[in-house]
C-alpha cells in the first residue's frame, strides 16, 4: 500500500477524482477493516479537496452516528429524515444542498458550513450509512461530485 497519496494539481474537478479513485481503491482493497477503510478514505479526501468536513455517519440502532471524519467537531447522532443526512438516509439518495440555509431542518453541526452533499452507502440494497461533505463556499458541489463520490462510496467494502 502507498504510503504517501500522490496529490493532483490540476485546475479540473474531474481530472482530480480521476486520478485519486484508484489510490482510494488501492487504499481499501486488501483491508477488511471497516473503520480503517472510511478513516482513510476520508483522510484522502481532505487531502485532495481540502473541503472543511467530510466524514462518514453510520446507522446504528435506527439513528446515523458520527464515524470517521476530517474537520471540526461535529454532531454525534441524526435521526432518520433528520437534516440533511438524514433526509439522504430516508431517501436512499444523495442529496446535494447548494444553500445549507434554504434546506428545511438543516443541522449546522458549524455555523461556517454553507453547502452540503451527502451520499448513501449500500450493503445488500440497504442504507448503512452516509458520506457527508461540507464546504464554507455556496453552491461547492455538483454533478460531477455526485458521480464521483458514489463511485468513491461504491469501493467500500462492508463484509468484514
Ligand atoms: N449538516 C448535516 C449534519 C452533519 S454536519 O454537517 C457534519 C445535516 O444537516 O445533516
Amino acid at each position: 500500500m502507498a504510503e504517501d497519496l500522490s496529490i493532483s494539481t490540476s485546475t479540473n474537478k474531474a481530472e482530480q477524482y480521476t486520478a485519486l479513485l484508484p489510490q482510494i481503491e488501492a487504499l481499501v482493497s486488501d483491508e477488511p477493516d471497516l473503520v480503517a477503510n472510511l478513516a482513510n478514505v476520508c483522510a484522502a479526501l481532505k487531502e485532495q479537496f481540502k473541503w472543511f468536513w467530510v466524514g462518514f455517519y453510520m446507522v446504528k440502532d435506527e439513528e446515523l452516528v458520527l464515524g470517521p471524519f476530517q474537520g471540526p467537531v461535529a454532531c454525534t447522532r441524526i435521526g432518520k429524515g433528520k437534516g440533511v443526512c438524514g433526509a439522504a438516509w430516508e431517501q436512499g439518495k444523495t442529496l446535494v444542498v447548494a444553500d445549507v440555509e434554504t434546506f428545511p431542518g438543516h443541522i449546522a453541526c458549524s455555523s461556517l458550513s454553507r453547502s452540503e452533499i451527502v451520499v448513501p452507502l449500500f450493503h445488500n440494497n440497504i442504507v448503512v450509512g452516509v458520506l457527508d461533505v461540507d464546504s464554507e463556499h455556496l453552491d461547492h458541489f455538483d454533478d460531477i461530485d455526485v458521480k464521483y463520490l458514489e463511485q468513491v462510496v461504491g469501493l467500500i467494502n462492508f463484509n468484514e
